[in-house]
């Protein structure tokens, strides 16, 4: 399988990252990462109701901040995490001691997924895809998901009206400047975003969503470039 992300864990510094001061910078630095989870636990409570042993693939596990927030909830499903950054993977593997948790470490866009999982998740995850890698994921998400299952997928966007997405921008790189804990770190997320993300406007991401057989997709939180999507098999 082909690979179709635009950057290696080592160009994403991650591997030099404490995942300490990673944890904070995270928060600090994507708009909204604290309510888009909020919103992410509603969903995972709507979608866990009726299934006790969930399975669940998380694509991008980072230090594991998101997949805590859904295993907190659901304690005893099983999931599959995968990251490229072995240093991420560490610091997920400390913090999710206490859970049934599986790690594949490499890139995702060059691996094939199981195809019983309840639901996928990913939260700042898929950014680095470009725009043909987006859509092949999507299928690939679509086609590892069960009947009914569902696709938690939270990350950085822009927008097909050039306005609307050059005053995201703008007010992004002000959430960064007002929210950096020092110069290094400013420095390091400015290049991060002005250099590395590669954003899709939300509405090709959800024409693509649909176009690969997703029966739903709805955007559950806004605010800035950040979005949650929930797409539904
Ligand atoms: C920014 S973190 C987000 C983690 C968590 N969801 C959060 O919000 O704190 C995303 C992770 O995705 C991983 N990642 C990005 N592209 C990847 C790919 N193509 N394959 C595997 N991991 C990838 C990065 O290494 C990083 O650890």
């Amino acid at each position: 399988m082909a690979k179709t992300t635009n950057v290696t864990a080592g160009d994403l510094n991650y591997d030099k990252y404490a995942n300490e001061i990673y944890d904070d910078d995270i928060r600090r630095s994507i708009p909204g990462h604290d309510n888009l989870h909020k919103e992410l636990i509603n969903t995972v409570r709507e979608y866990s109701k009726d299934h006790e042993m969930m399975k669940i693939l998380e694509l991008g596990i980072g230090t594991g901040l998101t997949s805590e927030t859904i295993l907190e909830v659901v304690p005893t499903a099983s999931l599959k995490a995968v990251d490229f950054s072995k240093q991420m993977m560490d610091g997920a593997k400390k913090r999710l001691a206490k859970f049934k948790v599986d790690y594949l470490l490499g890139d995702y866009s060059e691996m094939n997924f199981d195809t019983d999982f309840d639901m996928v998740v990913s939260v700042i995850g898929i950014h680095h895809q470009k725009d043909e890698g987006k859509r092949l994921l999507f299928k690939k998400i679509l086609d590892s998901l069960k009947a009914g299952g569902v696709f938690i997928f939270g990350d950085l966007v822009t927008y097909k009206n050039k306005y609307k997405a050059a005053v995201n921008d703008a007010r992004h790189y002000h959430h960064l400047v007002e929210n950096a804990r020092d110069e290094k770190s400013l420095e390091e997320w400015a290049h991060h975003h002005k250099f590395l993300n590669v954003l899709a406007p939300i509405e090709n991401q959800i024409t693509w969503l649909k176009e690969v057989g997703f029966s739903s997709v709805e955007v559950r939180y806004e605010y800035l470039n950040t979005a949650l999507i929930i797409a539904k098999k």
